[in-house]
């Protein structure tokens, strides 16, 4: 079994004050629980990974992004490269998240050269792919699932270079959650699928994402091949993302 991951994307939210509170907080609890049985990651909007990172120096919480540009540098008003990222003390970045995929249009060609360059950098590519709800309704989401992986996953992709987040698209934000069972399903699927591809596969941790809270995180993270959560809502308060993590047991 895998050590749990337990991963907060923060989205867009967390001006300077929240995010250092959210992030002490959360610092302050990693360290005096000793050794966690579960790795806490952190993904603060862009403008606060600087604060954030000084925050949680040595207390043993990851910091990543929440996306990052392809090349290294150039003429990308507005992006962050990967090494950007990696200078401000990131490990991870999150990469082919689904409202980036449909708020900016990102194929899985992209998502693939996004997580290339971030191995390039030395960071931990956390790969996300799911289904839409229409695509659910269809049947469709072990082929959509499968797909989207095959096509984003980066040259040199191993279980030291690569997290994957399964998040349906229907249940990011709306309190749904697929059933266990189904979770476990898809879960395996991209096992598979990662089989075929990488050595090792078994080793690379595939979280699950999309409404997990303090409720429903025990049930979730005991299915087979959950190797812990990504979570957006819940992580943004420190008494449930904790909880989250405690409920990996
Ligand atoms: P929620 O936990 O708010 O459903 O968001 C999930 C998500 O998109 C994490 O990346």
């Amino acid at each position: 079994m895998n050590r749990k991951l337990i991963a907060g994307n923060w989205k867009m939210n967390g001006l300077s004050a929240e995010a250092e509170a959210l992030a002490g907080d959360l610092a302050r609890r990693y360290r005096g629980a000793g050794a966690p049985a579960f790795d806490m990651l952190l993904c603060p909007p862009a403008p606060a990974i600087g604060l954030v990172g000084r925050t949680i120096a040595g207390s043993g919480l990851a910091l990543g992004g929440q996306d990052c540009h392809a090349d290294p540098k150039g003429a990308h008003t507005g992006d962050i490269s990967a090494e950007m990222l990696g200078d401000l003390g990131c490990s991870h970045v999150i990469v082919g998240h689904s409202e980036r995929r449909q708020d900016h249009g990102e194929t899985d060609e992209q998502v693939a050269a996004k997580a290339a360059a971030a191995l390039g950098a030395g960071l931990i590519a956390v790969i996300c792919v799911g289904e839409t709800l229409e695509e659910r309704d269809a049947g469709e989401t072990l082929d959509v699932c499968g797909r989207q992986l095959a096509g984003s996953l980066p040259p040199g992709a191993n279980p030291d270079t690569v997290v994957i987040a399964y998040e349906p698209v229907w249940a990011i934000g709306t309190g749904r959650t697929p059933t266990v069972d189904d979770v476990g399903v898809t879960h395996s699927h991209i096992r598979g699928t990662l089989s075929g591809r990488i050595a090792g596969a078994e080793r690379v941790r595939i979280l699950y994402g999309g409404s997990v809270k303090p409720s429903n995180a025990a049930e979730l993270m005991a299915v087979a091949n959950v190797d812990g959560a990504l979570v957006g809502g819940a992580s943004l308060v420190a008494d449930d993302f904790w909880a989250i993590g405690a409920a990996c047991g």
